[in-house]
């Protein structure tokens, strides 16, 4: 997008109502011709502008893209978002920020694609993102802690991308340990931390997040492992993808500063609450056969699920697949 056709985005954006020719013009520094042209080439890409010579121009409806200038216009003076890279296709966003990192990009730097080519999933998986309807984001942090503790910051982006299903839909969904996001017990969503550290400080650590927004049936791949869904299937509702980005993003904030500032607990206690296992007794199958029963009593400060078996036992999981029962 033409910066020009940018800051006309974030007037639109930014005043309510019509906004004349004669206002733009100004505020753009070019003659009023030219932003005609600029409204011209914004309906080329999807906009419904509309135009009335005694008013001006208002901004009636966007195209469902992910448009960064959208996203920084609805953004907060904050340091997730400070800097955000976008993608028409990638390989993979977790990559790119990981590049981008070591190339000395700042803390907030955010980086989003339309489609991946090779999105990287847990354990080596491929996440499918196909183009045009969901969210593929990459965040840079550089925190001051112990490498150990970086496993915390996978549920930050839990809770940050919960709360931004609750604000942008009317659906409630439920975490799973480790860090899946389920509605009506399907995936919706996948986190992936990658980390860059010495033996005692981080380097910096890359919080990758995929959301399944407006994915129809069809685009999923036959082969996946558990059952899949988007927010489009299960509310019957198109979600805006550059609000529900921002808004995530957003929550990602308010998050982190609170983290820096009163550690995990706050955000531990969230995490807690929203797990589906909350209160509940699973079975973790940790090995393909081996198979550990209990209580689930919460999650430890290392990212461990902590369970209670009948016998009394405190059992620290690390890895496998849980079941509630
Ligand atoms: C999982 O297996 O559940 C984790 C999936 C993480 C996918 C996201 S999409 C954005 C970011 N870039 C990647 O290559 N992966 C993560």
């Amino acid at each position: 997008m033409h910066p020009k056709a940018g800051t006309i985005m974030s007037l639109f954006h930014t005043t309510p109502g019509y906004i004349s020719g004669e206002h733009l013009s100004r505020e753009l520094g070019v003659s009023r011709s030219a932003v005609w042209k600029h409204m011209s080439a914004l309906r080329k890409e999807g906009y419904c502008i509309e135009a009335f010579p005694s008013r001006g121009y208002r901004l009636v409806s966007s195209p469902d893209i992910i448009n960064p200038y959208e996203v920084r216009t609805q953004l907060k003076d904050s340091r997730v978002g400070c800097r955000l890279k976008f993608s028409k296709l990638t390989a993979s966003t977790n990559a790119d920020a990981f590049r981008l990192a070591e190339e000395g990009a700042a803390e907030g730097t955010v980086v989003l694609a339309d489609s991946q080519t090779g999105g990287k999933g847990r354990r080596g998986r491929v996440w499918s993102s196909p183009a045009g309807v969901n969210l593929y984001c990459s965040v840079i942090l550089r925190p001051s802690i112990m490498p150990q503790e970086a496993p915390q910051l996978t549920f930050l982006s839990a809770v940050a991308a919960a709360r931004a299903i609750e604000l942008t839909t009317k659906l409630t969904p439920e975490i799973k340990w480790p860090n899946d996001l389920l509605v009506s017990g399907k995936k919706v969503a996948g986190l992936l931390n990658e980390m860059s550290a010495e033996t005692d400080c981080i380097n910096f650590v890359i919080l990758g997040i995929g959301v399944n927004l407006n994915m129809s049936a069809e685009l999923f791949p036959d082969d996946l492992r558990h059952p899949a869904t988007s927010l489009l299937i299960e509310s019957g509702v198109r979600v805006d993808r550059s609000l529900f980005t921002a808004t995530m993003l957003n929550q990602l904030d308010r998050l982190y500063a609170d983290f820096l500032a009163h550690g995990f607990g706050p955000v531990r206690e969230e995490w807690q609450r929203r797990c589906n296992a909350n209160g509940r007794q699973v079975l973790v199958n940790d090995s393909g056969t081996e198979c550990t029963g209990g209580l689930f009593i919460g999650i430890d400060s290392d990212g461990a699920m902590l369970l209670r078996s009948d016998n009394d036992k405190l059992h620290r999981i690390t890895c496998g697949d849980v079941r509630v029962i």
